[in-house]
């Protein structure tokens, strides 16, 4: 590296010069952009493990000191301090609203919570048993054909209203999946009670009883919302990014990045978590040492769910949030959870023992939001559809962000071709 730069020597004496990006904070880069047609040569990178995709002002992460900040400010100084529509207001807006610009923003996303009427006949076409992730994820697909204009928006107006619309409806769908799997009747969204209110009436409220909110869940969900806000260029992000980069519009982007979201290794790790502890609650042969041993056994498949980060090698700022939280929200509940207990005695196992040591592999946020979403009443199919909602305002974000980036490419990797060379054709009688 020379004078800001970096010098690539190759095996026949040539080199070529890479200029540095700097970064306002964290790692800067190598701007490889001009290395194959100047030298004829790709890189290798699966999973990007090495590669920024794209400059971006949203979320900061420093992995090796476990801090997380959203447009500077920290992680914990929002989830103490905002509501989630506050968080999803920075994280697109770029500053935290004033009185008035909450209120009008509040108000906008409260007025538009309704579906289509026809959206009805949609839910009912799915099975019963229809994982809601599959319902969500197709259903945000689904509300853009109502709305033509946000098809290919061009205008920061319309791009403005489509971002509303999908946050403002978002739980309306997530609920309605929720009803339909329990065969109670679709719930409709009241103006009158705040996003996180509304969205816990929708889920929980039945017409043969009065319902009321518990004003400690509101808080909780609140909190969990914000913690899932958004993560830098994460899987489900990243889908998100590459999708939009073909000028899909945001609705298509944003349910292809749920789809990435439901993977086991990403967001459907919440609900893998708990079916992970519950089978160590259940099975006398499942305990947290035979938990430990699979985790480790390398011709095994199995990993420790909720353990393991690509960016943090340190414990994660929103399961540390939410190992806490854990404990104050289920007193809170008056309620216990055998599930808190394993959950605690694994997590010592693991951070004792030199496998996760070594590889600096710590709980991250999957690993206990779970346990308080049990303990707000929801079922654990239903743990990676609040994780998107928590996430659309990133998704959103991102989806803008790359928008209105000049160095937005369609994104297109190159690969290193492996297979045959040229061969002759065989006719198929010869083959
Ligand atoms: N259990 C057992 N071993 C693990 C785990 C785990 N949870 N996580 C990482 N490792 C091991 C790997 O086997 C590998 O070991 P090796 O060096 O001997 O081959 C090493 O640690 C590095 O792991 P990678 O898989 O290379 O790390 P990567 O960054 O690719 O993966 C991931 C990160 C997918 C999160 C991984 O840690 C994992 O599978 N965790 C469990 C699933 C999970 O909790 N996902 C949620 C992540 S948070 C989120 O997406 C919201």
């Amino acid at each position: 590296m020379t004078d800001g730069n970096a010098t690539l020597h190759f095996a026949d004496d040539s080199s070529i010069e890479l200029e540095r990006i700097e970064a306002t904070a964290g790692q800067p880069a190598i701007d490889i952009r001009r290395l194959r047609a100047d030298s004829g040569h790709v890189t290798f990178d699966p999973g990007f493990a090495n590669t920024a995709n794209a400059t971006s002002s949203l979320t900061y992460i420093n992995g090796a000191a476990g801090e997380l900040r959203h447009r500077g400010y920290s992680i914990e100084d929002l989830a103490l301090n905002c509501s989630f529509l506050e968080v999803a207001y920075l994280l697109m807006y770029g500053k935290l609203p004033n009185r008035a610009e909450l209120d009008e923003w509040e108000h906008s996303i409260s007025t538009h919570t309704l579906l289509n009427e026809e959206m009805r006949s949609f839910f009912d076409a799915f099975p019963r048993r229809a994982h809601p992730m599959g319902v969500l994820a197709s259903a945000t697909n689904a509300i853009s054909t109502f709305y033509d204009v946000y098809r290919r928006p061009t205008r920061k107006r319309e791009i403005d209203a489509g971002a509303r619309t999908l946050i403002a409806k978002l739980p309306t769908v997530a609920a309605w999946a929720y009803k339909k799997s329990i065969g109670e009747p679709y719930v409709y969204p009241s103006n009158d009670l705040d996003y996180v209110e509304n969205f816990l009436h929708m889920m929980f409220a039945r017409p043969v009883e009065d319902w009321t909110v518990d004003p400690a869940v509101v808080k909780a969900l609140n909190v969990l919302l914000i913690l899932h806000a958004d993560h830098g260029q994460n899987c489900s992000t990243a889908t998100v990014r590459a999708v939009g980069s073909s000028r899909a519009s945001m609705f298509a982007s944003v349910a292809a990045g749920m789809c990435a979201l439901w993977g086991p290794l990403h967001g459907g790790a919440n609900q893998s978590v708990i079916e992970m502890l519950q089978e160590i609650h259940d099975d006398p042969d499942a305990t947290i040492e035979s938990t430990l041993a699979r985790a480790k056994d390398k011709d095994d498949d199995f990993r420790l769910m909720g353990f393991g980060h690509r960016v943090y090698s340190n414990y994660d700022p929103r399961a540390r949030v939410l190992s806490s939280y854990a404990e104050d929200v289920l007193d809170r509940m008056e309620t216990t959870d055998p599930l808190l207990e394993i959950a605690r005695e694994l997590e010592a196992a693991a951070l004792a023992d030199d496998y996760f040591v070594d590889r600096k592999i710590y709980p991250n946020v999957d690993f206990y939001s779970g346990i308080i979403f049990r303990a707000l009443g929801f079922p654990s199919r239903m743990f990676t559809v609040l994780f998107a909602i928590g996430r659309l305002p990133g998704w959103i974000a991102n989806w803008m962000e790359m928008n209105s980036d000049p160095d937005t490419r369609i994104m297109r990797p190159r690969q290193i071709y492996i297979g045959e060379t040229a061969r002759d054709f065989v006719p198929i009688e010869n083959r």
